[in-house]
Protein backbone atom coordinates (compact mmCIF):
# COMPACT_ATOMS: atom_id res chain seq x y z
CA UNK A 1 0.00 0.00 0.00
CA UNK A 2 1.16 3.44 -0.54
CA UNK A 3 2.50 5.75 2.14
CA UNK A 4 0.50 8.36 1.23
CA UNK A 5 -2.93 6.32 1.37
CA UNK A 6 -4.37 6.10 4.91
CA UNK A 7 -5.90 3.04 5.95
CA UNK A 8 -7.89 1.67 9.10
CA UNK A 9 -6.62 -1.52 10.61
CA UNK A 10 -10.09 -2.75 10.28
CA UNK A 11 -9.52 -3.02 6.29
CA UNK A 12 -6.39 -5.67 6.69
CA UNK A 13 -7.29 -9.12 5.50
CA UNK A 14 -5.31 -9.97 9.43
CA UNK A 15 -7.77 -11.86 11.38
CA UNK A 16 -7.19 -10.32 14.86
CA UNK A 17 -10.09 -8.33 16.59
CA UNK A 18 -9.40 -4.50 14.60
CA UNK A 19 -9.03 -1.80 16.57
CA UNK A 20 -11.55 0.20 18.67
CA UNK A 21 -10.49 3.02 17.35
CA UNK A 22 -9.77 3.28 13.67
CA UNK A 23 -6.57 4.28 13.33
CA UNK A 24 -5.64 6.68 10.14
CA UNK A 25 -1.50 6.97 9.08
CA UNK A 26 -1.14 10.80 9.00
CA UNK A 27 -1.42 11.87 4.68
CA UNK A 28 2.32 13.11 4.84
CA UNK A 29 3.54 9.08 4.98
CA UNK A 30 6.14 8.05 7.03
CA UNK A 31 7.95 11.62 7.86
CA UNK A 32 5.27 11.20 10.35
CA UNK A 33 4.71 8.34 13.13
CA UNK A 34 1.45 9.22 15.17
CA UNK A 35 2.29 8.96 19.07
CA UNK A 36 -0.62 6.59 19.46
CA UNK A 37 1.61 3.88 18.32
CA UNK A 38 3.84 4.82 21.25
CA UNK A 39 1.21 4.04 24.12
CA UNK A 40 -1.86 2.28 22.48
CA UNK A 41 -1.96 -1.13 24.37
CA UNK A 42 -4.10 -2.30 21.57
CA UNK A 43 -2.15 -1.61 18.93
CA UNK A 44 0.60 -2.96 21.25
CA UNK A 45 -1.80 -6.70 21.50
CA UNK A 46 -1.43 -6.20 17.25
CA UNK A 47 1.78 -6.25 17.56
CA UNK A 48 2.21 -9.10 19.07
CA UNK A 49 -0.20 -11.00 16.76
CA UNK A 50 1.08 -9.45 13.11
CA UNK A 51 4.83 -9.01 13.56
CA UNK A 52 6.13 -11.31 16.37
CA UNK A 53 3.87 -14.17 15.33
CA UNK A 54 4.15 -12.96 11.60
CA UNK A 55 6.26 -12.86 8.78
CA UNK A 56 9.40 -12.43 10.56
CA UNK A 57 12.67 -14.21 11.44
CA UNK A 58 13.15 -12.93 15.45
CA UNK A 59 16.87 -13.36 16.76
CA UNK A 60 16.86 -16.23 19.67
CA UNK A 61 20.26 -16.35 20.79
CA UNK A 62 23.80 -17.00 19.37
CA UNK A 63 25.06 -20.71 18.54
CA UNK A 64 28.10 -20.04 21.07
CA UNK A 65 25.47 -20.06 23.66
CA UNK A 66 24.40 -23.40 23.51
CA UNK A 67 27.15 -25.45 22.47
CA UNK A 68 26.68 -28.88 24.22
CA UNK A 69 23.77 -31.38 23.96
CA UNK A 70 21.55 -30.98 26.21
CA UNK A 71 22.19 -26.99 26.50
CA UNK A 72 19.40 -24.53 26.87
CA UNK A 73 18.74 -20.73 27.02
CA UNK A 74 15.49 -19.36 27.56
CA UNK A 75 14.18 -16.30 25.01
CA UNK A 76 11.16 -14.12 24.33
CA UNK A 77 9.88 -13.57 20.40
CA UNK A 78 7.59 -10.54 21.51
CA UNK A 79 6.24 -11.37 24.52
CA UNK A 80 6.06 -15.52 23.76
CA UNK A 81 8.46 -17.16 26.00
CA UNK A 82 10.44 -19.39 24.10
CA UNK A 83 13.11 -21.90 25.04
CA UNK A 84 16.02 -22.90 22.20
CA UNK A 85 17.78 -26.39 22.17
CA UNK A 86 20.68 -28.22 21.87
CA UNK A 87 19.47 -31.83 21.10
CA UNK A 88 21.93 -34.99 21.47
CA UNK A 89 22.97 -35.01 17.77
CA UNK A 90 23.60 -31.72 17.93
CA UNK A 91 20.87 -30.12 15.94
CA UNK A 92 19.25 -26.35 17.59
CA UNK A 93 15.45 -26.17 17.81
CA UNK A 94 13.19 -23.85 19.57
CA UNK A 95 10.06 -24.25 21.35
CA UNK A 96 6.98 -22.33 22.87
CA UNK A 97 8.63 -21.92 26.36
CA UNK A 98 4.59 -23.08 27.73
CA UNK A 99 4.00 -26.43 29.55
CA UNK A 100 1.17 -28.85 26.88
CA UNK A 101 -0.60 -29.37 30.05
CA UNK A 102 -1.48 -26.35 31.40
CA UNK A 103 0.77 -23.90 30.22
CA UNK A 104 3.26 -23.54 32.81
CA UNK A 105 6.86 -22.06 31.83
CA UNK A 106 9.14 -25.16 31.56
CA UNK A 107 12.11 -24.24 31.33
CA UNK A 108 12.67 -21.77 34.27
CA UNK A 109 16.05 -20.58 34.21
CA UNK A 110 18.18 -18.23 31.34
CA UNK A 111 20.30 -21.10 30.36
CA UNK A 112 21.16 -24.74 31.61
CA UNK A 113 22.26 -28.07 30.70
CA UNK A 114 19.47 -31.29 30.96
CA UNK A 115 18.58 -34.50 29.69
CA UNK A 116 14.83 -33.47 29.15
CA UNK A 117 12.60 -30.45 29.37
CA UNK A 118 10.33 -31.10 32.94
CA UNK A 119 7.60 -29.31 33.84
CA UNK A 120 7.70 -28.52 37.63
CA UNK A 121 4.38 -28.33 37.94
CA UNK A 122 2.83 -31.99 37.07
CA UNK A 123 6.08 -33.35 36.11
CA UNK A 124 5.20 -33.54 32.01
CA UNK A 125 8.82 -34.69 30.24
CA UNK A 126 9.88 -33.51 26.90
CA UNK A 127 12.58 -34.60 24.70
CA UNK A 128 14.98 -31.71 23.89
CA UNK A 129 13.48 -31.34 20.36
CA UNK A 130 10.14 -31.09 22.35
CA UNK A 131 8.26 -34.13 21.49
CA UNK A 132 6.13 -35.35 24.66
CA UNK A 133 8.36 -38.60 26.35
CA UNK A 134 6.19 -39.24 29.49
CA UNK A 135 3.57 -37.95 31.89
CA UNK A 136 3.07 -38.60 35.52
CA UNK A 137 0.64 -41.09 36.87
CA UNK A 138 -0.26 -41.60 32.88
CA UNK A 139 -1.80 -44.97 34.08
CA UNK A 140 -3.05 -43.86 37.03
CA UNK A 141 -2.56 -45.63 40.90
CA UNK A 142 -3.69 -49.09 41.87
CA UNK A 143 -6.00 -49.45 39.10
CA UNK A 144 -7.41 -45.92 39.30
CA UNK A 145 -7.33 -42.24 37.94
CA UNK A 146 -4.50 -41.81 34.85
CA UNK A 147 -5.23 -40.67 31.45
CA UNK A 148 -8.13 -41.93 29.64
CA UNK A 149 -7.09 -44.90 26.95
CA UNK A 150 -7.09 -43.16 24.13
CA UNK A 151 -4.48 -40.88 25.67
CA UNK A 152 -1.23 -40.65 23.37
CA UNK A 153 1.88 -38.93 23.68
CA UNK A 154 2.42 -38.49 19.95
CA UNK A 155 -0.54 -35.96 20.31
CA UNK A 156 1.29 -33.46 22.78
CA UNK A 157 4.16 -31.27 22.48
CA UNK A 158 6.22 -27.78 23.22
CA UNK A 159 4.88 -25.60 19.78
CA UNK A 160 8.10 -25.31 17.75
CA UNK A 161 9.08 -22.69 15.62
CA UNK A 162 10.86 -22.73 12.69
CA UNK A 163 14.71 -22.22 13.00
CA UNK A 164 17.42 -21.14 11.49
CA UNK A 165 21.45 -20.49 11.74
CA UNK A 166 22.95 -17.52 9.82
CA UNK A 167 26.08 -16.56 11.17
CA UNK A 168 26.13 -18.05 14.53
CA UNK A 169 23.14 -16.17 15.29
CA UNK A 170 19.90 -18.50 15.74
CA UNK A 171 17.24 -16.93 14.06
CA UNK A 172 12.95 -18.12 14.93
CA UNK A 173 9.71 -17.82 12.69
CA UNK A 174 6.08 -18.43 13.55
CA UNK A 175 5.36 -18.30 9.74
CA UNK A 176 5.03 -21.08 7.89
CA UNK A 177 5.35 -18.86 4.32
CA UNK A 178 8.30 -17.36 4.73
CA UNK A 179 11.68 -17.54 2.94
CA UNK A 180 15.01 -18.24 4.48
CA UNK A 181 16.86 -15.90 6.59
CA UNK A 182 19.19 -14.78 3.88
CA UNK A 183 16.26 -13.71 1.21
CA UNK A 184 14.42 -11.59 4.65
CA UNK A 185 17.83 -9.81 5.19
CA UNK A 186 18.64 -9.24 1.30
CA UNK A 187 22.16 -9.08 0.38
CA UNK A 188 23.46 -6.24 1.51
CA UNK A 189 22.36 -6.65 4.50
CA UNK A 190 23.59 -10.44 4.83
CA UNK A 191 27.07 -9.90 3.65
CA UNK A 192 27.77 -6.83 6.11
CA UNK A 193 26.54 -9.95 8.59
CA UNK A 194 28.99 -11.87 7.11
CA UNK A 195 31.75 -8.93 7.18
CA UNK A 196 30.79 -8.82 11.34
CA UNK A 197 29.94 -12.18 12.65
CA UNK A 198 31.08 -14.27 9.89
CA UNK A 199 33.54 -16.38 11.89
CA UNK A 200 33.79 -18.21 15.17
CA UNK A 201 32.40 -15.71 17.80
CA UNK A 202 33.63 -15.52 21.51
CA UNK A 203 31.29 -14.01 23.86
CA UNK A 204 32.74 -11.51 25.91
CA UNK A 205 30.23 -10.67 27.83
CA UNK A 206 26.27 -9.81 28.55
CA UNK A 207 24.33 -7.55 30.25
CA UNK A 208 20.64 -6.12 30.33
CA UNK A 209 18.52 -3.42 30.84
CA UNK A 210 14.93 -2.34 31.20
CA UNK A 211 14.34 0.67 29.49
CA UNK A 212 10.89 2.38 30.05
CA UNK A 213 9.70 3.29 27.04
CA UNK A 214 7.35 1.83 23.84
CA UNK A 215 10.41 -1.20 21.82
CA UNK A 216 9.98 0.82 18.25
CA UNK A 217 11.29 4.21 20.17
CA UNK A 218 14.76 1.94 20.58
CA UNK A 219 13.83 0.65 17.22
CA UNK A 220 13.40 4.52 15.87
CA UNK A 221 16.56 5.45 18.22
CA UNK A 222 19.03 3.00 16.33
CA UNK A 223 18.37 4.33 12.74
CA UNK A 224 18.63 8.00 14.07
CA UNK A 225 21.71 8.79 12.88
CA UNK A 226 20.85 12.65 13.01
CA UNK A 227 20.84 12.31 17.18
CA UNK A 228 24.62 10.78 17.48
CA UNK A 229 26.85 13.82 17.16
CA UNK A 230 24.16 15.70 19.03
CA UNK A 231 22.90 13.69 22.33
CA UNK A 232 26.12 11.54 22.89
CA UNK A 233 28.98 14.05 23.31
CA UNK A 234 31.42 11.27 24.23
CA UNK A 235 31.43 10.30 21.33
CA UNK A 236 32.14 13.93 19.48
CA UNK A 237 34.62 15.07 22.00
CA UNK A 238 36.98 11.90 21.32
CA UNK A 239 35.78 11.74 17.43
CA UNK A 240 34.46 7.83 17.77
CA UNK A 241 31.28 9.37 15.44
CA UNK A 242 30.83 12.15 14.44
CA UNK A 243 28.42 13.47 11.74
CA UNK A 244 31.54 15.01 9.80
CA UNK A 245 33.17 11.73 9.16
CA UNK A 246 32.94 9.99 6.17
CA UNK A 247 29.98 7.85 6.28
CA UNK A 248 26.40 7.23 5.27
CA UNK A 249 23.26 4.78 5.68
CA UNK A 250 21.95 1.79 3.61
CA UNK A 251 18.26 0.58 3.42
CA UNK A 252 17.74 -3.07 2.81
CA UNK A 253 15.77 -3.42 -0.57
CA UNK A 254 12.20 -3.34 1.97
CA UNK A 255 13.50 -0.30 3.69
CA UNK A 256 13.22 -1.74 7.22
CA UNK A 257 16.91 -3.26 7.82
CA UNK A 258 19.63 -0.32 7.58
CA UNK A 259 22.96 0.21 7.98
CA UNK A 260 24.63 3.18 9.45
CA UNK A 261 28.45 3.30 8.40
CA UNK A 262 31.17 5.77 9.09
CA UNK A 263 34.79 6.25 8.83
CA UNK A 264 37.43 7.40 11.53
CA UNK A 265 40.09 9.47 9.60
CA UNK A 266 42.43 7.78 11.91
CA UNK A 267 43.05 4.82 13.95
CA UNK A 268 46.30 6.24 16.39
CA UNK A 269 43.96 8.84 18.42
CA UNK A 270 44.52 7.84 21.49
CA UNK A 271 47.92 8.97 21.52
CA UNK A 272 46.82 12.28 20.55
CA UNK A 273 44.23 12.70 23.81
CA UNK A 274 47.05 11.00 26.00
CA UNK A 275 49.87 13.68 25.00
CA UNK A 276 47.20 16.94 25.02
CA UNK A 277 43.45 18.28 25.89
CA UNK A 278 41.15 17.75 23.35
CA UNK A 279 38.90 20.60 22.73
CA UNK A 280 35.28 20.20 22.23
CA UNK A 281 32.81 23.38 21.45
CA UNK A 282 31.59 24.18 25.22
CA UNK A 283 35.24 22.66 27.33
CA UNK A 284 38.25 21.24 27.35
CA UNK A 285 38.54 17.47 28.37
CA UNK A 286 41.23 14.82 28.32
CA UNK A 287 40.50 11.40 28.97
CA UNK A 288 42.42 9.59 32.27
CA UNK A 289 42.49 6.53 30.27
CA UNK A 290 43.50 6.79 26.86
CA UNK A 291 43.65 3.13 26.33
CA UNK A 292 40.01 3.38 26.13
CA UNK A 293 40.34 4.84 22.63
CA UNK A 294 43.00 2.64 21.42
CA UNK A 295 42.07 0.27 18.55
CA UNK A 296 43.25 -1.37 15.42
CA UNK A 297 42.04 -1.80 12.06
CA UNK A 298 40.36 -5.06 11.37
CA UNK A 299 38.94 -4.18 7.37
CA UNK A 300 40.10 -2.88 4.59
CA UNK A 301 36.69 -0.91 3.97
CA UNK A 302 37.76 1.68 6.31
CA UNK A 303 34.83 1.27 8.30
CA UNK A 304 35.07 1.83 11.43
CA UNK A 305 31.57 2.28 13.40
CA UNK A 306 28.43 0.49 12.11
CA UNK A 307 25.25 0.29 13.49
CA UNK A 308 23.38 -2.63 11.74
CA UNK A 309 19.27 -3.02 12.57
CA UNK A 310 17.14 -6.04 11.27
CA UNK A 311 13.65 -5.50 11.77
CA UNK A 312 11.85 -6.09 14.11
CA UNK A 313 14.20 -5.70 17.18
CA UNK A 314 17.84 -6.61 16.72
CA UNK A 315 21.23 -4.67 16.12
CA UNK A 316 24.13 -5.22 15.43
CA UNK A 317 27.02 -2.83 16.09
CA UNK A 318 30.62 -2.28 15.52
CA UNK A 319 31.89 0.66 16.53
CA UNK A 320 36.30 0.75 16.53
CA UNK A 321 36.83 -2.64 17.95
CA UNK A 322 33.94 -3.01 20.33
CA UNK A 323 31.53 -6.01 18.32
CA UNK A 324 27.97 -6.32 19.80
CA UNK A 325 24.85 -7.20 19.49
CA UNK A 326 21.97 -5.70 21.34
CA UNK A 327 18.39 -6.90 21.51
CA UNK A 328 15.43 -5.40 22.59
CA UNK A 329 11.94 -7.29 23.45
CA UNK A 330 8.86 -5.77 24.17
CA UNK A 331 7.31 -6.29 27.93
CA UNK A 332 4.77 -3.95 27.82
CA UNK A 333 3.29 -1.19 25.66
CA UNK A 334 5.85 1.32 27.24
CA UNK A 335 8.68 -1.14 28.95
CA UNK A 336 11.37 -2.89 27.14
CA UNK A 337 13.99 -5.47 27.82
CA UNK A 338 17.20 -4.27 26.20
CA UNK A 339 20.19 -7.29 25.96
CA UNK A 340 23.70 -6.47 25.02
CA UNK A 341 26.35 -9.46 23.98
CA UNK A 342 29.73 -8.13 23.43
CA UNK A 343 31.73 -10.36 20.99
CA UNK A 344 35.08 -11.19 19.67
CA UNK A 345 36.49 -13.76 17.68
CA UNK A 346 37.84 -17.35 18.61
CA UNK A 347 40.82 -16.19 16.65
CA UNK A 348 41.65 -13.16 18.66
CA UNK A 349 44.51 -12.51 20.47
CA UNK A 350 44.82 -12.06 24.54
CA UNK A 351 45.60 -8.29 24.26
CA UNK A 352 42.79 -8.38 21.11
CA UNK A 353 40.41 -9.74 23.63
CA UNK A 354 41.15 -7.16 26.24
CA UNK A 355 41.12 -3.96 24.11
CA UNK A 356 37.50 -5.02 22.73
CA UNK A 357 36.37 -5.38 26.78
CA UNK A 358 37.69 -1.99 27.29
CA UNK A 359 36.05 -0.41 24.15
CA UNK A 360 32.94 -1.96 25.20
CA UNK A 361 32.44 0.87 27.49
CA UNK A 362 32.37 3.29 24.68
CA UNK A 363 28.68 2.45 24.60
CA UNK A 364 28.00 -0.35 27.43
CA UNK A 365 26.76 -0.36 30.81
CA UNK A 366 29.62 1.80 32.36
CA UNK A 367 29.88 4.18 29.44
CA UNK A 368 27.48 7.05 28.59
CA UNK A 369 26.04 5.75 25.48
CA UNK A 370 23.59 3.47 26.33
CA UNK A 371 22.56 5.81 29.64
CA UNK A 372 21.44 8.07 27.33
CA UNK A 373 19.92 6.73 25.10
CA UNK A 374 17.90 4.64 27.49
CA UNK A 375 17.08 8.43 28.95
CA UNK A 376 16.15 10.07 26.01
CA UNK A 377 13.58 7.19 24.60
CA UNK A 378 11.69 7.34 28.08
CA UNK A 379 11.75 11.62 27.62
CA UNK A 380 10.06 10.54 24.37
CA UNK A 381 7.96 8.25 25.95
CA UNK A 382 6.74 10.82 29.10
CA UNK A 383 6.48 13.54 26.54
CA UNK A 384 4.39 11.78 24.05
CA UNK A 385 1.79 9.74 25.86
CA UNK A 386 -0.96 12.04 26.58
CA UNK A 387 -0.64 13.42 22.61
CA UNK A 388 -1.66 10.46 21.14
CA UNK A 389 -3.44 12.42 18.48
CA UNK A 390 -0.14 14.10 17.64
CA UNK A 391 2.99 12.80 15.36
CA UNK A 392 6.56 13.13 14.90
CA UNK A 393 8.24 15.38 12.07
CA UNK A 394 11.15 13.54 10.45
CA UNK A 395 11.92 15.51 7.39
CA UNK A 396 15.81 15.28 7.63
CA UNK A 397 17.57 14.90 4.90
CA UNK A 398 14.40 14.98 2.46
CA UNK A 399 10.99 12.73 2.51
CA UNK A 400 12.29 9.92 0.40
CA UNK A 401 13.05 6.25 2.03
CA UNK A 402 15.99 5.42 0.16
CA UNK A 403 19.71 4.74 0.90
CA UNK A 404 22.18 8.20 1.61
CA UNK A 405 25.72 6.80 1.19
CA UNK A 406 27.12 10.18 1.01
CA UNK A 407 25.75 11.35 4.95
CA UNK A 408 24.00 10.56 7.66
CA UNK A 409 22.34 14.19 8.26
CA UNK A 410 18.74 12.30 7.31
CA UNK A 411 16.06 10.28 9.05
CA UNK A 412 16.06 8.38 6.07
CA UNK A 413 16.34 5.13 7.97
CA UNK A 414 13.61 5.33 10.01
CA UNK A 415 11.22 6.70 7.83
CA UNK A 416 12.18 3.04 6.47
CA UNK A 417 11.42 1.38 9.27
CA UNK A 418 7.59 3.12 9.35
CA UNK A 419 7.28 1.69 5.85
CA UNK A 420 7.92 -1.86 6.87
CA UNK A 421 5.92 -1.17 9.52
CA UNK A 422 2.81 0.04 7.78
CA UNK A 423 3.66 -2.58 5.47
CA UNK A 424 3.37 -5.22 8.25
CA UNK A 425 0.43 -3.85 10.07
CA UNK A 426 -1.29 -3.02 7.58
CA UNK A 427 -1.77 0.57 8.37
S1 LIG B 1 1.46 -27.62 33.66
FE1 LIG B 1 3.18 -28.72 33.06
S2 LIG B 1 2.83 -30.67 33.83
FE2 LIG B 1 1.06 -29.61 34.39
FE1 LIG C 1 22.15 6.93 20.60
Amino acid sequence: MSAASPQSATASANPTAPLSEPFEWPAEGVTRAPYRLFSDPEIYALEQARIFRGPVWSFLCLEVEIPNPGDYRTTTVGEIPVVVTRHREGKIHALVNRCAHKGALVCLKKKDNVATLNCVYHAWNYELDGRLKGVAFRNGIRGHGGMPADFKVENHRLQPLKVEIFCGMVFGTFADDIGGVESYLGDEMANFIKRNLGRPLRVLGTHSQIIHNNWKLYAENLRDSYHATLLHTFYTTFKVNRLDMDGGIILSDRKWHHISFARRAKMTEAEEYAQSKVHSANYDSALEGPGLLEAWEEFDDGITHSIQTIFPNLCVQFTLNSLAIRFFAPRGVDKTELFWIYLGYERDSEEQSNMRVMQSNLTGAAGLVSLEDGCINEFVQRGTRTSPQSASFMEMGGRQVASEKQSRATETAVRGFWQGYRGIMGF
